[in-house]
């Protein structure tokens, strides 16, 4: 496992292949066949209704997450998302005994499950903690790296004020429908820049930190419909009645693989286009007549809407494109719905040419600051301005210029 990791380049540091290499990840999954424990797959090894509310990471991004964590032995850690205990075993191996790790979860089962793979593992130096970590864990304050192990759609305000100067808090963070694990340096005045953004898809936060942007179910179509949280959204009353006229199947001169469309193109247009609208599958048949993606542990799509209010109703979905002759992999194409829907696949277009002229940027490329949701109130909204309840996220992609 270490040698494909390695390989892929998702290990890069002496350190990070040093701490997978000392710590046996099969101890955290007891119970499981040795080569399922060394795949480079995420476990799940707690559920709630069939859904997953803890698992082992996938190998691959714990190692992306370390090196975006940039440890160094004497570090003081706090991990929000103990789960198995795997990476916090990693970490405390990386900091070493001038170091010290805590690790809170919010669930006490875990924790106490935690507590015997670490000792069966020999690991020390690990403080574990039943708690929920959108509040961090103020008793081990200050810290000089916050790492969140679970999904996120703010920054809390409690993260920034535990982090020592100069320190460092990653998460996986919810930006209109992608999810992040960004790297924030904390600067003067509470200011957090990134210099480090990657893709991820990590089990979302409980507690006091649960967002409720999981989308609306739309009536009688099969399919849940996730708008931008902040702003005015697409509309689904709209979505809906669009969906039922069907216009015609446009084809879409650039291949888009699966991570174009989520985090790609799909995260351009989030940032850029305040109608932009994920579409996901919850039943098998939907209301779209056209082959959706497949998006990770999801099949669906993204679309441009008329958001509420604006008549009349309209879609422009990006579906597979089976329907056109000569379909060459990736090859994605454009369906119209309702009156409206022309206007957007045009802009839909239109913004798929600036996207391709920047470079088709993906997550890695885009830089993100974040302020206080009271400071950022000065900034004036627009492209890349992200509002959450806390914070307020400035995106910026360096070297393209504005449009
Ligand atoms: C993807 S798992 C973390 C995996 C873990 N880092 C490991 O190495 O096994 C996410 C974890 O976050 C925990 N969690 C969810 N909400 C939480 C909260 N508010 N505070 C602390 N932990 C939370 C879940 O119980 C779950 O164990």
């Amino acid at each position: 496992m270490v040698d494909v990791l390695c390989d892929a380049d998702r290990i890069r540091s002496p350190a990070v292949e040093d701490a997978f290499r000392a710590v046996p990840r099969h101890l955290f999954l007891p119970g499981l066949a040795l080569d399922e424990a060394y795949a480079d797959e995420a476990v799940a090894v707690q559920f709630s209704d069939g859904i997953a509310t803890s698992s082992a990471s996938q190998p691959s991004m714990v190692a992306i997450m370390l090196e975006q964590l940039d440890l160094r032995p004497g570090h003081h850690v706090l991990e929000i998302g103990a789960g198995t205990g795997y990476n916090a075993a990693l970490m405390a191996r990386i900091v070493g005994p001038a170091g010290a790790v805590t690790a809170v979860d919010i669930d006490e089962d875990l924790i106490a499950r935690a507590a015997v793979h670490l000792a069966e593992a020999g690991v020390s130096g690990v403080e574990l903690v039943a708690a929920d970590g959108a509040l961090g864990y103020p008793t081990g304050a200050p810290y000089d790296r916050i790492v969140l192990t679970v999904g996120s759609s703010d920054i809390r305000p409690e993260w920034v004020a535990q982090l020592g100067p100069g320190g460092r808090l990653l998460l996986p963070l919810a930006v209109r429908g992608s999810q992040l694990s960004t790297a924030f340096d904390l600067g003067p005045e509470g200011m957090l820049r990134s210099d480090s953004v990657r893709s991820c898809a990590f089990i979302r936060l409980r507690g006091l930190g649960a967002s409720s942007d999981a989308g609306t179910r739309l009536d009688g179509v099969g399919l849940v419909l996730q708008v931008a949280e902040d702003g005015p959204g697409a509309d689904p009353g709209g979505v809906t009645a669009a969906l039922a006229e069907p216009g015609a199947l446009l084809p879409v001169p650039a291949a888009l693989g699966t991570a174009d469309v989520w985090d790609g193109f799909g995260l351009w247009l989030a940032v850029t286009e305040p109608g932009l609208c994920r579409l996901l599958v919850c039943a098998p048949e939907t209301g779209l007549p056209d082959d959706l993606l497949p998006l990770g542990n999801s099949t669906g799509t993204i679309a441009l809407a008329t958001t509420a209010g604006e008549r009349p109703p309209g879609l422009a979905v990006v579906v597979a494109g089976f329907g056109q002759a000569d379909v060459q992999p990736g090859s994605v194409a454009v369906r119209v719905f309702g009156a409206a829907g022309p206007m957007l696949a045009r802009r839909l277009l239109a913004s798929l040419d600036l996207w391709t002229a920047a470079g088709r940027p993906g997550a890695a490329e885009w830089r993100i600051a974040a302020v206080p949701a009271a400071v950022g109130e000065a900034a004036p909204s627009g492209v890349g301005v992200v509002r959450k309840e806390h914070c307020c996220l400035l995106m910026d992609l360096p070297g393209v210029p504005a449009n």
